[in-house]
Protein backbone atom coordinates (compact mmCIF):
# COMPACT_ATOMS: atom_id res chain seq x y z
CA UNK A 1 0.00 0.00 0.00
CA UNK A 2 0.97 3.50 -0.90
CA UNK A 3 1.40 5.82 2.25
CA UNK A 4 -0.49 9.32 2.26
CA UNK A 5 0.04 12.11 3.57
CA UNK A 6 -3.07 13.76 5.65
CA UNK A 7 -3.00 17.40 6.92
CA UNK A 8 0.22 17.62 7.92
CA UNK A 9 1.44 14.09 8.96
CA UNK A 10 3.10 11.56 6.90
CA UNK A 11 0.61 8.05 7.59
CA UNK A 12 3.18 5.15 6.23
CA UNK A 13 6.59 4.45 6.28
CA UNK A 14 8.73 7.29 5.71
CA UNK A 15 9.19 7.83 1.69
CA UNK A 16 11.93 5.12 0.47
CA UNK A 17 8.38 4.53 -2.61
CA UNK A 18 5.70 6.81 -3.36
CA UNK A 19 3.87 8.73 -1.01
CA UNK A 20 0.43 10.39 -1.76
CA UNK A 21 0.25 13.85 -0.75
CA UNK A 22 -3.35 14.46 -2.53
CA UNK A 23 -6.12 12.58 -3.83
CA UNK A 24 -9.22 12.98 -4.92
CA UNK A 25 -11.26 11.16 -7.61
CA UNK A 26 -9.67 13.02 -10.53
CA UNK A 27 -6.32 14.16 -9.24
CA UNK A 28 -3.49 12.24 -7.21
CA UNK A 29 0.19 13.90 -6.26
CA UNK A 30 2.80 11.70 -5.68
CA UNK A 31 5.93 12.51 -4.04
CA UNK A 32 8.04 9.83 -5.90
CA UNK A 33 11.24 9.64 -8.38
CA UNK A 34 9.74 9.85 -12.02
CA UNK A 35 12.77 7.51 -13.12
CA UNK A 36 9.99 4.64 -11.42
CA UNK A 37 6.71 5.21 -12.15
CA UNK A 38 5.21 1.81 -10.73
CA UNK A 39 2.23 3.25 -8.89
CA UNK A 40 0.76 4.44 -12.71
CA UNK A 41 -0.46 1.46 -14.88
CA UNK A 42 0.95 1.39 -18.31
CA UNK A 43 -1.11 3.08 -21.45
CA UNK A 44 -2.69 5.23 -18.75
CA UNK A 45 -2.01 8.69 -19.63
CA UNK A 46 -3.30 10.97 -22.67
CA UNK A 47 -0.85 13.84 -21.75
CA UNK A 48 2.63 15.15 -20.11
CA UNK A 49 3.45 18.55 -19.86
CA UNK A 50 6.69 19.04 -18.45
CA UNK A 51 9.71 20.72 -17.60
CA UNK A 52 12.38 18.58 -16.24
CA UNK A 53 15.80 20.07 -14.42
CA UNK A 54 18.02 21.83 -16.87
CA UNK A 55 21.16 20.64 -14.97
CA UNK A 56 21.83 24.50 -14.65
CA UNK A 57 22.75 24.37 -11.13
CA UNK A 58 19.67 25.45 -10.05
CA UNK A 59 19.21 25.28 -6.00
CA UNK A 60 16.17 22.50 -5.69
CA UNK A 61 15.80 21.08 -2.38
CA UNK A 62 16.09 17.14 -2.73
CA UNK A 63 17.51 17.37 -6.24
CA UNK A 64 21.46 18.26 -7.57
CA UNK A 65 20.89 20.11 -10.43
CA UNK A 66 24.69 20.06 -11.85
CA UNK A 67 26.39 16.82 -12.84
CA UNK A 68 28.27 15.23 -15.76
CA UNK A 69 26.11 16.05 -19.62
CA UNK A 70 26.63 12.59 -20.34
CA UNK A 71 25.17 11.51 -17.12
CA UNK A 72 22.25 13.81 -16.96
CA UNK A 73 21.10 12.65 -20.35
CA UNK A 74 21.73 8.95 -19.24
CA UNK A 75 19.10 10.21 -16.58
CA UNK A 76 16.38 11.65 -19.44
CA UNK A 77 16.84 8.71 -21.36
CA UNK A 78 15.63 6.47 -18.45
CA UNK A 79 12.44 8.57 -17.21
CA UNK A 80 11.90 8.90 -21.34
CA UNK A 81 11.00 5.29 -21.40
CA UNK A 82 9.27 5.66 -18.22
CA UNK A 83 6.92 8.00 -19.57
CA UNK A 84 7.01 6.12 -22.95
CA UNK A 85 5.09 2.75 -20.73
CA UNK A 86 2.58 4.77 -18.96
CA UNK A 87 1.69 6.75 -22.18
CA UNK A 88 -1.17 5.51 -23.75
CA UNK A 89 -1.16 4.70 -27.60
CA UNK A 90 -2.01 8.76 -29.14
CA UNK A 91 -0.49 9.65 -25.85
CA UNK A 92 1.67 12.99 -26.28
CA UNK A 93 5.02 14.45 -24.40
CA UNK A 94 5.10 18.22 -24.67
CA UNK A 95 8.65 19.40 -22.98
CA UNK A 96 9.58 22.65 -21.76
CA UNK A 97 13.99 22.76 -22.43
CA UNK A 98 16.32 25.26 -23.16
CA UNK A 99 18.01 25.41 -26.48
CA UNK A 100 21.29 25.24 -25.17
CA UNK A 101 23.17 25.80 -22.21
CA UNK A 102 26.85 27.50 -21.90
CA UNK A 103 27.28 25.36 -18.74
CA UNK A 104 30.86 23.51 -19.20
CA UNK A 105 31.10 24.17 -22.75
CA UNK A 106 28.14 24.90 -25.23
CA UNK A 107 25.84 21.91 -25.42
CA UNK A 108 22.73 21.87 -27.62
CA UNK A 109 20.32 20.20 -24.99
CA UNK A 110 17.16 20.51 -27.21
CA UNK A 111 18.58 19.03 -29.79
CA UNK A 112 19.97 16.20 -27.32
CA UNK A 113 16.27 15.77 -25.64
CA UNK A 114 15.05 15.01 -29.29
CA UNK A 115 17.41 12.66 -30.25
CA UNK A 116 16.89 11.11 -26.40
CA UNK A 117 13.10 10.82 -26.56
CA UNK A 118 13.53 9.42 -30.03
CA UNK A 119 15.89 6.50 -29.26
CA UNK A 120 13.37 5.77 -25.92
CA UNK A 121 10.62 5.03 -28.66
CA UNK A 122 8.66 8.37 -28.52
CA UNK A 123 8.03 9.96 -32.04
CA UNK A 124 8.44 13.64 -33.24
CA UNK A 125 5.56 15.82 -33.72
CA UNK A 126 6.56 19.72 -33.63
CA UNK A 127 8.97 22.35 -31.34
CA UNK A 128 6.66 24.86 -30.42
CA UNK A 129 9.36 28.31 -29.86
CA UNK A 130 8.32 29.87 -26.23
CA UNK A 131 9.41 33.67 -26.51
CA UNK A 132 9.39 34.51 -22.49
CA UNK A 133 10.97 38.07 -23.59
CA UNK A 134 13.25 38.01 -20.70
CA UNK A 135 16.69 39.73 -22.28
CA UNK A 136 17.32 41.38 -18.97
CA UNK A 137 20.67 38.92 -18.38
CA UNK A 138 22.84 39.75 -21.07
CA UNK A 139 26.47 39.87 -19.59
CA UNK A 140 27.95 36.68 -21.60
CA UNK A 141 29.23 38.25 -25.04
CA UNK A 142 32.34 36.03 -25.64
CA UNK A 143 34.27 38.60 -27.18
CA UNK A 144 32.59 42.12 -26.96
CA UNK A 145 32.45 43.90 -30.59
CA UNK A 146 35.41 41.35 -32.05
CA UNK A 147 34.03 38.53 -34.41
CA UNK A 148 36.88 36.60 -32.03
CA UNK A 149 34.64 34.45 -30.70
CA UNK A 150 31.19 35.69 -29.95
CA UNK A 151 28.09 34.26 -28.09
CA UNK A 152 24.82 34.74 -29.60
CA UNK A 153 22.17 34.45 -26.81
CA UNK A 154 18.57 33.49 -27.71
CA UNK A 155 15.46 34.83 -24.90
CA UNK A 156 13.40 31.48 -25.64
CA UNK A 157 12.79 28.13 -24.86
CA UNK A 158 11.72 25.11 -26.55
CA UNK A 159 8.83 23.03 -26.13
CA UNK A 160 9.58 20.12 -27.78
CA UNK A 161 6.08 18.05 -28.64
CA UNK A 162 6.47 13.73 -29.41
CA UNK A 163 3.63 11.43 -29.40
CA UNK A 164 3.52 7.30 -28.50
CA UNK A 165 2.62 5.40 -31.61
CA UNK A 166 0.27 7.45 -33.80
CA UNK A 167 -0.62 11.51 -33.52
CA UNK A 168 -4.15 11.12 -34.87
CA UNK A 169 -5.85 10.39 -31.80
CA UNK A 170 -9.73 9.81 -32.51
CA UNK A 171 -12.61 11.47 -30.52
CA UNK A 172 -13.91 8.74 -29.07
CA UNK A 173 -16.89 10.51 -26.29
CA UNK A 174 -14.36 12.90 -25.56
CA UNK A 175 -14.94 16.67 -25.74
CA UNK A 176 -12.60 19.41 -26.86
CA UNK A 177 -12.81 22.68 -25.37
CA UNK A 178 -10.41 24.60 -27.21
CA UNK A 179 -12.19 27.93 -29.17
CA UNK A 180 -11.55 29.08 -32.88
CA UNK A 181 -9.55 31.87 -31.68
CA UNK A 182 -6.67 30.07 -29.35
CA UNK A 183 -6.29 26.95 -32.19
CA UNK A 184 -5.67 29.85 -34.65
CA UNK A 185 -3.26 31.67 -32.64
CA UNK A 186 -1.69 28.20 -30.64
CA UNK A 187 -0.84 26.61 -34.09
CA UNK A 188 1.83 29.56 -34.86
CA UNK A 189 5.20 27.75 -33.29
CA UNK A 190 6.13 31.29 -31.97
CA UNK A 191 4.47 31.49 -28.24
CA UNK A 192 4.90 35.06 -26.15
CA UNK A 193 4.14 35.16 -23.30
CA UNK A 194 6.29 36.06 -19.89
CA UNK A 195 8.06 32.97 -17.54
CA UNK A 196 6.80 33.32 -13.66
CA UNK A 197 8.33 34.85 -10.75
CA UNK A 198 9.96 32.14 -8.48
CA UNK A 199 9.06 33.82 -5.19
CA UNK A 200 5.37 33.82 -6.03
CA UNK A 201 4.86 30.13 -6.26
CA UNK A 202 8.30 29.51 -3.66
CA UNK A 203 9.96 27.33 -6.46
CA UNK A 204 13.28 28.03 -7.86
CA UNK A 205 12.43 27.53 -11.72
CA UNK A 206 8.58 27.10 -12.39
CA UNK A 207 7.16 27.88 -15.47
CA UNK A 208 3.86 30.46 -15.90
CA UNK A 209 0.37 28.93 -15.89
CA UNK A 210 0.07 30.12 -19.37
CA UNK A 211 2.63 27.49 -20.86
CA UNK A 212 0.57 24.34 -19.38
CA UNK A 213 -2.81 26.13 -20.01
CA UNK A 214 -1.99 26.53 -23.51
CA UNK A 215 -0.55 22.73 -24.21
CA UNK A 216 -3.70 20.85 -22.15
CA UNK A 217 -6.30 22.77 -24.40
CA UNK A 218 -4.24 22.03 -27.83
CA UNK A 219 -3.54 19.09 -27.10
CA UNK A 220 -6.05 17.00 -24.96
CA UNK A 221 -9.73 16.33 -24.99
CA UNK A 222 -11.99 17.20 -21.22
CA UNK A 223 -11.42 14.09 -19.24
CA UNK A 224 -8.18 13.36 -20.21
CA UNK A 225 -5.41 12.11 -17.88
CA UNK A 226 -2.77 14.48 -18.11
CA UNK A 227 1.10 13.97 -15.82
CA UNK A 228 3.68 16.14 -14.90
CA UNK A 229 6.34 13.80 -13.66
CA UNK A 230 8.50 17.33 -12.05
CA UNK A 231 6.28 18.71 -10.55
CA UNK A 232 7.48 21.69 -8.62
CA UNK A 233 5.28 23.80 -7.38
CA UNK A 234 1.83 22.37 -9.45
CA UNK A 235 1.49 24.80 -11.94
CA UNK A 236 0.56 22.04 -14.48
CA UNK A 237 -2.02 20.40 -11.41
CA UNK A 238 -3.32 23.80 -11.04
CA UNK A 239 -4.23 24.13 -15.18
CA UNK A 240 -4.90 20.52 -15.42
CA UNK A 241 -8.03 20.88 -12.63
CA UNK A 242 -8.92 23.95 -13.58
CA UNK A 243 -9.85 22.94 -17.00
CA UNK A 244 -11.49 20.03 -16.47
CA UNK A 245 -8.81 17.36 -17.00
CA UNK A 246 -7.71 14.63 -14.69
CA UNK A 247 -4.33 14.60 -13.36
CA UNK A 248 -1.37 12.76 -12.11
CA UNK A 249 1.79 15.02 -10.73
CA UNK A 250 4.79 13.51 -9.57
CA UNK A 251 7.55 15.31 -7.33
CA UNK A 252 10.67 14.51 -5.46
CA UNK A 253 11.02 16.61 -2.59
CA UNK A 254 8.55 17.01 0.01
CA UNK A 255 7.73 20.78 0.24
CA UNK A 256 7.22 21.07 -3.32
CA UNK A 257 4.66 18.59 -3.28
CA UNK A 258 3.01 20.47 -0.32
CA UNK A 259 3.38 23.54 -1.91
CA UNK A 260 1.82 22.11 -5.08
CA UNK A 261 -1.19 20.70 -2.89
CA UNK A 262 -1.93 24.51 -1.17
CA UNK A 263 -1.76 25.61 -4.52
CA UNK A 264 -4.16 23.28 -6.60
CA UNK A 265 -6.57 23.51 -3.12
CA UNK A 266 -6.83 27.35 -3.85
CA UNK A 267 -7.76 27.19 -7.56
CA UNK A 268 -10.97 27.62 -8.90
CA UNK A 269 -12.91 24.25 -9.97
CA UNK A 270 -13.39 23.70 -13.30
CA UNK A 271 -16.03 25.70 -15.08
CA UNK A 272 -16.79 24.65 -18.69
CA UNK A 273 -14.91 26.38 -21.12
CA UNK A 274 -13.41 29.18 -18.94
CA UNK A 275 -10.53 29.90 -17.35
CA UNK A 276 -9.59 32.36 -13.85
C1 LIG B 1 11.99 22.74 -13.53
S1 LIG B 1 11.29 22.15 -12.05
C2 LIG B 1 9.57 22.04 -12.45
C3 LIG B 1 8.82 23.32 -12.16
C4 LIG B 1 7.34 23.26 -12.44
N1 LIG B 1 7.06 23.21 -13.86
C5 LIG B 1 6.63 24.47 -11.82
O1 LIG B 1 5.95 25.21 -12.55
O2 LIG B 1 6.80 24.68 -10.62
C6 LIG B 1 11.79 20.49 -11.95
C7 LIG B 1 11.34 19.75 -10.68
O3 LIG B 1 11.70 18.37 -10.83
C8 LIG B 1 11.92 17.84 -9.52
N2 LIG B 1 12.66 16.58 -9.69
C9 LIG B 1 13.97 16.38 -9.91
N3 LIG B 1 14.24 15.08 -10.09
C10 LIG B 1 13.08 14.41 -9.98
C11 LIG B 1 12.71 13.04 -10.11
N4 LIG B 1 13.62 12.10 -10.36
N5 LIG B 1 11.40 12.72 -9.97
C12 LIG B 1 10.47 13.67 -9.70
N6 LIG B 1 10.77 14.99 -9.59
C13 LIG B 1 12.05 15.37 -9.73
C14 LIG B 1 12.70 18.96 -8.82
O4 LIG B 1 12.59 18.84 -7.41
C15 LIG B 1 11.98 20.21 -9.38
O5 LIG B 1 10.97 20.65 -8.50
Amino acid sequence: MIPAVDGNSLIGPSATGPVIHFRDERITIYQADSTDLNMLDDASVDLIVTSPPYNLDVSYHGYQDAVPYDRYLDWVGTWARSLLRVARRGGRACLNVPLDSNKGGKRAVYADFVQIFRAAGWSYQTTIVWNEQNISRRTAWGSWMSPSAPFVTAPVEMISVFYKDEWRRPHLDRQSDIERDEFLAWTLGVWEFPGENPGKVRHPAPFPLELPRRLIRLYSYLDDLVLDPFLGSGTTAVAASTLGRRFVGVELDEEYCRTAVERLKKSQPPVAGTFP
